[in-house]
This record gives C-alpha cells, structure tokens and sequence, in this order.
C-alpha cells in the first residue's frame, strides 16, 4: 500500500504521549526485576491479556500500576530513551511529551529524580539525532487542586525544562474549571497550557478550556463535533486537536476505527495532528495509528499531509523552525 509506505516516510511530529504510556511490558517486567518491585501479573502475556479496556478509568487503573515499578533516575532515562529510540525510526523528528509527576510523587519518587531522567534522555535524542522536544507537565485531575499547587511548586526550580502543563486522568467529574487558578499561576510562570478535553467529558468541558483555562491547545476534542458553536470556535481560534486514534478504539471512545471522525475534523476545517497517547497499551505507535486509519477509512494522501503538516503548525516549536520543517 503506497500511502502507508508514504505515510511512514513522511517526517512527523508527536504532540500527545504520555511518557508512562510508552511503557512496553518487557521493559516493565526487566526494571521490575532490578527494582525488586514485584508486579500484580506474573508474566508479560498475562499483562498483555489484561489489556482489555471498556472505557478511560479502566485503562488507567492498570497505567497507574504500571508506572509503580519507575523508582530511580535511571529508568525513567532507559522509559523514555526506549521510546524516542523507537520513533525516531519511525521518522517522528519533533516530540512534545507529557509527564506525571504526581503519580510518582504518590510513591515517593522525587520530582528532581523523575525530571532528570526524562530531560537527559530528551537531550542525549536531539544530540544524537536532532529530534527537537517539548516537555509537558501534566496534572492529574482525580486530584485536589491544591495537590496540583503543590506539583507546580516543585517544578519552579526546572521551569527552564518544563515548557508547559497539561491536564490529564479521569476527566468526567473533573472538569478544566476545578484547575483554573493553578493554570493562571503555571501561565504567570511562563508555560504554555493544554489540556484533555472531550475525550470522554461534555462539549463544556471544552468549552471551559478554551474559554476559561484559556488551553494553546486541546488534547482529544472528541466531543467538541457534539456542538456547533464549539466547532466554529475552535476552528476560528486555530485551536490544534491532537487526536489519538488508536486510544479512541482501545478505549471506546470510537466503536470502529472506520467511524473515526478524524476526516470530519478535517473537513469541518478543524487543525487535527495524530498521535499515540499511551502506545504501549493501545496497540501502536505513530506509524501504527496512520496505518490503522489508512486501512479503515478512505483518508487520501492530501488529508495525511494535511494531518502531518498540522502537527508542525500546532506544535509548540519556535515560529522559524516551523517554517523550517514546512
Ligand atoms: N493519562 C494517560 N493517558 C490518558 C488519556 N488518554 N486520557 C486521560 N488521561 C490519560
Ligand atoms: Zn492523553
């Protein structure tokens, strides 16, 4: 098939991962073991089967279990080396990753131990490679706010390698607005602000993330098709959606990978990019959610040029070196 042959060719930008969702349970089992930590399921196929999910919440259940086993600076290093490694052979030349810091600060891991490891890795790719990145941190909204307080305290002394916050875990009952005061004191830092919306919550959650939280950005955005008036808006703020195909399937936010609105989303005019979310435990990384919807839905080489160059544009990159990359 030529436009998947075309569609691992072209340079690509990723602008949702977690990075505790790059975990593949090979490594998880490997740093398990040096960790002496021991897991809930004995063997990779048993954690691989369990990977079954009906909705958000029972997807991040076995995440949050998942990232327990990262202890020290070193794996965090080898977690997220593992995953550039494998996108930079999939010719993803600019990464904009979220972190989780408070589902390590819950285990006692310090902030300094899990930022250094990711940044150093971050780091050594664009040596190695010139892979550009951004760092996102992102607070966990089943938390209080002044939790996320607290979270954005310990980041003061790396904001020079925090480039913005996120908003991410279980989003119905949480909505953007519980977190509007800690996202106005994170943009009086200087950071950029994203957050998920619409994934699985109401068009007014989106609503108060773009009108209230004032989000660069909305991660997911599923639901926004649900509101006219919403679409509209989101299309004449030039507001990117990065969509998350493979997730949408894993989690039920889409029955078929042929019902994936992402093509609506482009012909509403709206700024969608693709992206992975969690691609250890939804079934592909970058050039696996492109070919899935390659082989479900009848997208054309200009929509995946559309989609790719859209992951430039909405990306978090200096305006020259978009142009660069354009
Ligand atoms: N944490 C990791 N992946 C997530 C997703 N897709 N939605 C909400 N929280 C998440
Ligand atoms: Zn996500």
């Amino acid at each position: 098939n030529t436009l998947i042959e075309l569609s691992k060719a072209m340079p690509k930008t990723e602008l949702h991962l977690h990075i505790e969702g790059t975990f593949e349970p090979e490594q998880m089992f490997a740093i398990a073991q040096r960790n002496n930590v021991e897991l809930k399921y004995s063997t990779v196929e048993a954690l691989k089967a369990a990977y079954q999910f009906t909705n958000l919440q029972d997807f991040l259940d076995l995440y949050y279990q998942g990232m327990s086993v990262l202890l020290h600076e070193v794996d965090f290093y080898d977690l997220t080396m593992a995953y550039l490694e494998k996108v930079h052979s999939e010719n993803v030349v600019h990464v904009e990753i979220f972190f989780d810091p408070q589902g390590h600060l819950s285990r006692g891991v310090a902030f300094d131990v899990q930022i250094k490891g990711i940044h150093n890795a971050l780091q050594d790719a664009e040596k190695k490679w010139g892979m550009t990145s951004k760092l996102i941190m992102s607070f966990l909204r089943h938390l209080s706010e002044e939790s996320a307080f607290e979270t954005l305290e310990l980041a003061k002394p790396y904001l020079a390698w925090i480039d913005g916050v996120g908003l991410d875990s279980s989003e119905v009952g949480h909505p953007p607005e519980k977190f509007l005061r800690v996202f106005e004191s994170s943009k009086s830092l200087g950071l950029k602000v994203t957050a998920h919306a619409g994934e699985e919550g109401p068009p007014d959650y989106v609503w108060q993330a773009i009108d209230q939280v004032g989000v660069e950005r909305i991660d997911h955005g599923n639901r926004a098709l649900e509101d006219d008036k919403l679409i509209q808006t989101i299309k004449q703020r030039n507001l990117t959606l990065t969509v998350c195909p493979l997730s949408n399937l894993k989690l039920c936010v889409v029955n078929d990978m042929k019902d994936h609105p992402i093509k609506q989303m482009l012909a509403l005019g709206l700024h969608a990019t693709v992206n992975s979310d969690d691609p250890a435990y939804f079934g592909g990384y970058m050039n696996d959610n492109y070919t899935s919807l390659i082989r479900n839905t009848n997208i054309s080489k200009e929509e995946l040029f559309q989609l790719a160059k859209n992951g430039i544009t909405g990306s978090w990159m200096a305006e020259d070196t978009k142009a660069m990359h354009l």
